[in-house]
């Protein structure tokens, strides 16, 4: 990703059925990756799209009473909708029913056939209607279940006379080609995956249908409909504006990502560069496979009622929460679990605790201080102002290699700092003292301006709210780009709103026999009292707490303070802990220890430590670890 441009895509979705969750997750992780590039000043598109041919699109209509196309345009108008509502920032959602786009699989078609790359003969095997997808005997689960994990559905039959593709010929080809692009499909697990199934030898494709008529016609022999996997990867060189816009084209082809589902990526890593090949046309430079969702533990489906409609989850929770949540609860690439409960406790803390009650704390004191008024900057060094460009540059450097969860997590570390920067400072004790007037000014203007930049680095994963923000420090919301610290100008006046998220109330879980018998009450977002951040029970109780056994110490190079640890927690983990000068390496090994399991993964010195163990420490700095008052097995809960 080295040339100005940036051109990130998404799936083109079938249109047999109404949009859900996951298919919200791909769209608002791309369009992430798009506002950033866009806030980053390079020209970007940003194609998304819908998957309208094929024989499941045309069963789905028959079903309907409707034709295939009538069918179509009543689904497309759902994807619209919901786009809309998401605020999903493509240029063009592409169908594969639009002209240039029907024009463009007629030439890549051609394109293949004059490379000798196309055949005629007889295809025997047998067919995924779902997944439009063919599969042989020896694939097949249990005799006639599609092998996708994520499919199992029952296969047909399939005999007819068929185009096919040379893939066997892309074989080393490919091979070739990932070696030299070890990045080009990511994850580099995915990678693997990709390398290890072509490693295996590739076999001709079959490329058209003649027993079903929904789809584009073989030019030249127009009783056959171009298989639908054809027709929809092109849509990506169609959609770049190859028919219509030369220029367009040049600009933006190779596209820098495909992001799609895992789900997807054989067709993706392997068919369709090989097409691509085959027609002499230049291959993207990613192939982004992210991971799936199950609805609380389970696969989401209609006939199971958990399927998940996003405007349901909109209405009920709003939107930047809910694109918050997809963004932070997995990094892109793994699997997650879509749960309410998850969500909530996502509002709860992360949104009304951390970055609402640092926005409403900080306007709270420049309200009660300065009378509202953006005072003149510190004079000398700020401390966040080294956080935040250091956090920002995090940040994009992640968005360079897709991380959107990284990207978030960076982000975070300015509202984690600001938060606590606040109770370091204390600025309702400088407001007691005349002489240290400038200081109370130089400690509430960093929050501020702090809070501005972090608006920047918040609004590809929740527009609203970042806007919100800037209303409130009274900023333009266009006017904030990467650039210097110090842009906040002196004398604006800021306007302390609603709180940016109120709190979700829940039913606290039962408390444990020996629990206090009723939780405090949780204040409102905002009225937490000034410099102390109230934990409600719901959100203590999302802290994850064991008994840890460490395995291994040792320090960490150039690092005085720092040992790196492996604890057995049940499952053996990395953590990084601050704890040298008090604790020999040696010393270490056997403990057993508390640690806190559910922390977001940071890395420190270059090594990612996951989860923090707890020791006190007394004035003087003398530190001691908490550990068990007895022996238990290490992975023992804590609560
Ligand atoms: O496959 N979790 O379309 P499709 C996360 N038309 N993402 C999910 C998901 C889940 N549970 N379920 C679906 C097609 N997705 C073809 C694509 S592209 C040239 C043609 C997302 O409607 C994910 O991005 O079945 C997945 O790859 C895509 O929806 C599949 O959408």
């Amino acid at each position: 990703m080295t040339r100005d441009a940036f051109f990130v895509t998404t799936p083109i979705y079938y249109v047999n059925d109404v949009p859900h969750i996951g298919h919200a997750y791909t769209s608002i992780a791309a369009d992430v990756m798009a506002r950033f590039h866009r806030l980053s000043g390079r020209p970007t598109r940003f194609l998304t799209g819908t998957d309208e041919h094929g024989q499941k699109v045309e069963t789905a209509a028959g079903k309907a009473g409707k034709s295939p196309k009538q069918f179509a345009d009543d689904v497309v108008v759902h994807f619209k909708e919901l786009w809309k509502t998401l605020k999903i920032s493509h240029d063009r959602l592409i169908r594969t029913t639009d002209a240039d786009h029907e024009a463009f699989v007629a030439i890549l078609w051609e394109k293949m056939r004059q490379a000798g790359d196309i055949y005629h003969g007889d295809y025997e095997g047998w067919y995924c209607v779902h997944d439009e997808t063919f599969w042989t005997q020896g694939q097949l689960l249990e005799g006639n279940l599609c092998p996708n994990p994520w499919c199992k559905r029952p296969v047909s039959k399939h005999k007819e006379t068929s185009y096919f593709f040379r893939l066997s010929k892309y074989t080393q080809p490919l091979l070739d080609y990932y070696a030299a692009h070890p990045d080009f499909v990511l994850p580099d697990f995915r990678m693997n995956e990709v390398r290890s199934f072509v490693q295996q030898g590739l076999n001709d494709l079959s490329i058209s249908r003649s027993n079903f008529s929904w789809g584009i016609p073989v030019p030249g022999d127009p009783k056959h409909v171009i298989y639908v996997w054809v027709d929809a990867l092109a849509n990506y060189i169609a959609g770049a504006g190859y028919m219509h816009d030369q220029k367009m084209y040049e600009t933006f082809w190779p596209a820098d990502v495909h992001l799609i589902g895992k789900d997807i990526l054989r067709f993706h890593a392997v068919f369709w560069p090989a097409f691509l090949m085959s027609a002499g046309l230049p291959l993207p430079a990613h192939v982004f496979a992210h991971g799936f969702w199950t609805i609380e533990g389970q696969k989401m489906s209609k006939s199971l009622g958990n399927w998940i409609d996003p405007n349901d989850m909109i209405r009920a929770y709003g939107l930047d929460p809910l694109r918050f949540y997809l963004m932070r609860e997995i990094p892109l690439g793994a699997d997650g679990d879509f749960s309410q409960a998850a969500l909530v406790g996502r509002i709860n803390s992360d949104l009304a605790n951390d970055l609402g009650n640092l926005l409403s704390r900080s306007l709270a004191m420049v309200g009660k201080y300065l009378d509202g008024v953006v005072p003149a900057p510190t004079a000398g060094d700020s401390p966040l102002a080294r956080l935040c460009l250091d956090a920002e540059a995090r940040c994009f450097a992640a968005i360079a290699e897709c991380n959107t969860h990284r990207a978030l997590l960076a982000a975070w570390d300015i509202i984690s700092r600001a938060n606590k920067y606040i109770d370091e400072a204390a600025p309702w004790v400088l407001a007691k003292d005349a002489a240290k007037k400038r200081e109370l000014e130089g400690v509430l203007y960093d929050l501020l301006e702090a809070q501005r930049r972090l608006a920047m680095l918040l609004w590809p994963f929740m527009p609203d709210t970042a806007e919100k923000m800037l209303a409130q420090l009274g900023v333009a919301p266009k006017a904030v780009k990467p650039g210097n610290w110090g842009e906040l100008a002196q004398g604006t006046t800021v306007r302390r709103g609603e709180a940016l998220f109120p709190r979700i109330e829940t039913k606290a879980p039962a408390p444990a026999a020996d629990a206090p018998k009723a939780a405090e009450p949780a204040p409102a977002a905002g009225a937490a009292p000034e410099g102390v951040a109230i934990v409600s029970y719901d959100d203590f109780a999302r802290l994850q707490f064991k008994v840890g056994v460490v395995l291994e110490a040792e320090r960490v190079p150039k690092a005085d303070k720092l040992l790196k640890l492996l604890v057995d927690t049940g499952e053996k983990r990395t953590i990084v802990a601050g704890v040298a000068q008090h604790y020999a390496p040696e010393a270490m090994i056997g403990r057993q220890i508390v640690v806190l399991c559910n922390l977001a993964p940071r890395a420190l010195r270059g090594i990612e430590s996951h989860g923090m163990l707890l020791a006190a420490k007394d004035k003087e700095g003398h530190l001691k670890l908490l550990t068990i008052d007895g022996p238990l097995p290490a992975g023992s809960s804590i609560s």
